[in-house]
């Protein structure tokens, strides 16, 4: 890639997300209490936008954008997910952080390693984890820790040009037992 730099500051593969992104293929797999899965056809907006640099404890600088994402039901176009964080870039230790808020009160951060020679032109694939008392960790209210807990998170997000598309799972434990709730999506930049 050309060009990291966003206003005199390197935002490394995260230059490529600034911009209002829009996409209408979206599935979401979401637990039912019968134990069977809900498959949710979804449309949604992504807004990623540049705030700047930030310095933590005089000696770690990171590159900061945040995000409103908002997903929509096909079937009644009423918004069923909404989710606000930031994903943040440090270049001296080649990681990619993001945070996530959701108004279940549920909130993470996760991380992950990314090498900028894997940037093919305006190309990057960027994956971040996060498991509950872990360095990368999960925070919930008592009553979705005790009924809907957020066990961990992982999202794999690929950005070609113009082209976003990300595949992510959300691992609960609820209504006694284990359920992987997905999310898969490809949205263009408008
Ligand atoms: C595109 C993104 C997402 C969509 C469309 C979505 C949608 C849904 C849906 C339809 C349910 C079933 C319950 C209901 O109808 O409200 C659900 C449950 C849940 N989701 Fe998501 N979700 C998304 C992402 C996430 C993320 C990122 C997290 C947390 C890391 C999360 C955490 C939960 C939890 C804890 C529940 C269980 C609550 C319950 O069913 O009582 N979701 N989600």
């Amino acid at each position: 890639m050309s060009n990291t730099i966003i206003d005199g500051v390197d935002f490394g593969p995260l230059a490529l997300l600034p911009g209002l992104w829009k996409g209408e293929k979206g599935m979401d797999i979401a637990p039912e209490s019968d134990g069977s899965a809900e498959e949710n056809p979804f449309h949604e907006e992504i807004l990623f936008e540049v705030v700047g640099d930030v310095t933590n404890a005089g000696k770690q600088t990171l590159a900061v954008i945040r995000y409103h994402q908002k997903v929509y039901r096909k079937s009644d176009n009423q918004q069923f997910h909404d989710q606000i964080g930031y994903w943040i870039w440090d270049g001296t230790e080649q990681t990619v952080m993001f945070t996530l808020t959701i108004p279940r009160a549920v909130a993470l951060v996760a991380g992950g390693p990314f090498d900028l020679n894997s940037i093919k032109d305006r190309s990057a694939f960027i994956s971040v984890e996060s498991e509950e008392g872990s360095d990368w960790g999960v925070a919930q209210s008592p009553f979705m820790r005790d009924n809907a807990k957020t066990k961990g998170f992982k999202i794999e997000m690929k950005i070609d040009g113009e082209n976003l598309s990300y595949s992510q799972t959300t691992f609960l434990d609820i209504y006694g037992r284990a359920v992987d709730h997905t999310d898969k999506s490809q949205l263009l930049r408008v």
